[in-house]
């Protein structure tokens, strides 16, 4: 069963075959983004559940779109609207699930709900989410970053600010896709130590910078995201704001990195807190075909599920 769970989990050819993909279905669109299905329809007659536990703008419109795009017809699941919401278990929602539709997505809090959906579910599950990881997007940031700059192999990463879900998918798609990734935050925010040992296990350097002037030397691409993630207590965001405002990226930061240093930012983003809004949106800034990103890359991660 091909289960897209995280980046670190899914082999790297068949990580690279879906970016190849991804690539291939976006350009036989080109011109053709919105009003029509595309001319190959491999998900014709599937249905695909997608269910949100917190808020989605990118993720739910992006699935949504992308099903209808191959063909095939989706359902947005709200969490609270279902009852799993009201007390059913992770498990007997997804047998039940598992015999209406053929292909499940969902964003949730806790890991442990979305490993009890795949190991219950008879069809494949999609991460959209997790307290975490967050796989689809980095799917769809290598996709941008190579669309702009080239094969990411090799390439030095800069990830800024909070060591969180985000972030932790970097740090697996640095193992899976051979690129180094400097983490610059204060220490209190750093990323899990497991996945950061398991990516330098696969020859990639994954550095440690508290200094973001110094982590920015040299960097090809760097990544911002918010300071208080939706998972993170309220009661934590001045805490956050307070550890993380010498990692905001500014134009002095950008400036330390390579002259075509890209910028990226998952999004929603929280202008003039972890990113300045001359950053979001000056020229090294591709936070837009980011998002763009998420359709096809996402499109992609689906035919790998499915087998279509
Ligand atoms: N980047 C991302 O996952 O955005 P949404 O929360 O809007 O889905
Ligand atoms: N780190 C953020 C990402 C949102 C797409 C969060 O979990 O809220």
């Amino acid at each position: 069963m091909n289960h897209f769970l995280d980046i670190h989990t899914t082999d790297a050819a068949d990580l690279r075959g879906m970016i190849d993909n991804a690539a291939a279905m976006k350009s036989a669109r080109k011109g053709l983004l919105k009003g029509m299905p595309d001319a190959d329809k491999p998900l014709d007659g599937h249905m695909v559940a997608l269910i949100f536990e917190k808020p989605s703008t990118r993720t739910r419109v992006s699935f949504d779109v992308g099903v209808r795009q191959m063909g095939g017809q989706s359902m947005v699941l709200s969490g609270n609207d279902m009852q799993l919401g009201h007390g059913e278990s992770i498990a007997d929602t997804a047998r039940v699930l598992s015999r209406y539709v053929d292909l499940i997505m969902i964003r949730t809090f806790e890991e442990a709900t979305l490993l009890e959906m795949a190991e219950y579910a008879t069809v494949p599950v999609i991460n959209g989410l997790t307290n975490r990881t967050h796989p689809c997007q980095i799917m769809a940031d290598i996709l941008t970053f190579e669309e702009h700059n080239g094969p990411i192999k090799g390439k030095k990463v800069v990830w800024a600010g909070d060591g969180n879900n985000v972030a932790a998918s970097f740090i697996h798609a640095a193992g899976q896709f051979g690129f180094d990734l400097t983490f610059t935050g204060p220490e209190a925010l750093d990323p899990e130590m497991g996945f950061v040992e398991e990516a330098r296990a696969k020859g990639v350097k994954i550095e440690i910078e508290r200094d973001a002037d110094k982590a920015v030397v040299g960097a090809d691409l760097v990544v911002a995201d918010t300071w208080v993630s939706m998972h993170d207590a309220q009661s934590a965001r001045q805490r956050r704001h307070n550890l993380l405002h010498p990692y905001q990226v500014n134009d002095a930061l950008m400036s330390k990195g390579n002259d075509d240093a890209l910028f990226m930012h998952c999004l929603p983003a929280h202008r003039e807190e972890e990113v300045t809004n001359s950053v979001m949106d000056g020229p090294q800034s591709v936070i837009f075909d980011e998002a763009e990103n998420r359709l096809h890359a996402q499109k992609a991660v689906m035919r790998w599920c499915l087998g279509v």
